[in-house]
């Protein structure tokens, strides 16, 4: 299906129209290129690239630069996906006036289209700043990685009444804020479908069941890249990091025995003209 470049009226019409809006993360211009050309609505790059991409134990560490570093290169290889730039820790946290500094840098720079924020009712006046200069904001609740020795670890968000509602009250409080999406992040699923027709905005959903606008996942995990854990949510679509390995080990014979490069590789000039250097 031809789009075009994906706006957020298309995004807000996919809901309207029950269609499902797909949204995958990438860090990279190779990456990127190919989940814009798989047709996918919205390219996240996720601070997940801190654990998947940099190595790092969690999101925590990552910083502005290296955001804006990879944002850059993503967009450098998408044509028609909506480019969301996902804001790291304390990027956003200190002061509004900050928050629209670091998000105007993600536009500016990284050339995204749009910033996406983690938290409750407690950043909707931070999400309100950013909207109020004109970059469109996309909520984050349930699990926020960022926050997660807050939540006692990486686990399933409003099990019981209180804690449900005071998710579904998050929601309503980004969406008034400005919001124009919201990601949902491991929670039940009949909480997420709740939400879901709760608010106006898509509403987004990882580890958050089947009836959300739309889902999210990331590149490594669906791909199978990245080997040392796999959340129960994710579905792979690939095993390529025994592919790639074994490549690789094909390519470490080749020249160890001398098998590569064979003359086809190879630039040839005349054995004469050799002679005469
Ligand atoms: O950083 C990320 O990849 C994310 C998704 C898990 C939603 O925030």
């Amino acid at each position: 299906m031809v789009k075009g470049k994906i706006t957020l009226d298309y995004l807000r019409n996919k809901k309207n129209t029950g269609h499902k809006i797909t949204m995958m993360t990438a860090y990279d211009y190779s990456s990127a290129r190919l989940v814009d050309e798989a047709g996918i609505d919205v390219v996240l790059v996720g601070d997940s690239l801190g654990m998947v991409v940099l190595g790092y134990d969690s999101t925590v560490p990552v910083t502005m630069d290296e955001m804006v570093h990879h944002l850059k290169a993503v967009s450098r290889g998408v044509k028609n996906s909506f480019i969301i730039g996902d804001m790291p820790f304390m990027s956003y946290h200190v002061s509004r006036e900050k928050a629209v500094e670091n998000a105007g840098r993600f536009i500016k720079e990284g050339r995204c289209d749009a910033v996406k924020i983690e938290g409750g009712s407690k950043m909707a006046p931070i999400v309100q700043a950013v909207v109020d200069v004109g970059i469109p904001v996309c909520g984050h609740i349930g699990l926020t990685p960022q926050t997660a020795t807050m939540l006692s670890g990486f686990k399933v968000q409003g099990q019981d009444k209180d804690s449900a509602s005071e998710l579904l009250t998050f929601a309503r409080d980004i969406e008034d804020a400005g919001a124009f999406m919201i990601v949902m992040e491991c929670i039940p699923d009949l909480l997420a479908k709740r939400i879901a027709e709760e608010v106006s905005i898509p509403a987004i959903g990882i580890g958050a069941g089947a009836d959300c606008d739309g889902q999210v996942l990331v590149y490594h995990d669906v791909l199978g890249l990245f080997e040392r854990f796999t959340p129960k949510f994710v579905k792979r679509y690939a095993d390529l990091a025994p592919v790639i390995k074994e490549a690789l080990i094909r390519y470490r014979n080749d020249v160890e025995t001398g098998s590569f490069p064979g003359p086809e590789h190879c630039f040839h000039m005349k054995s004469d003209d050799v002679d005469k250097i």
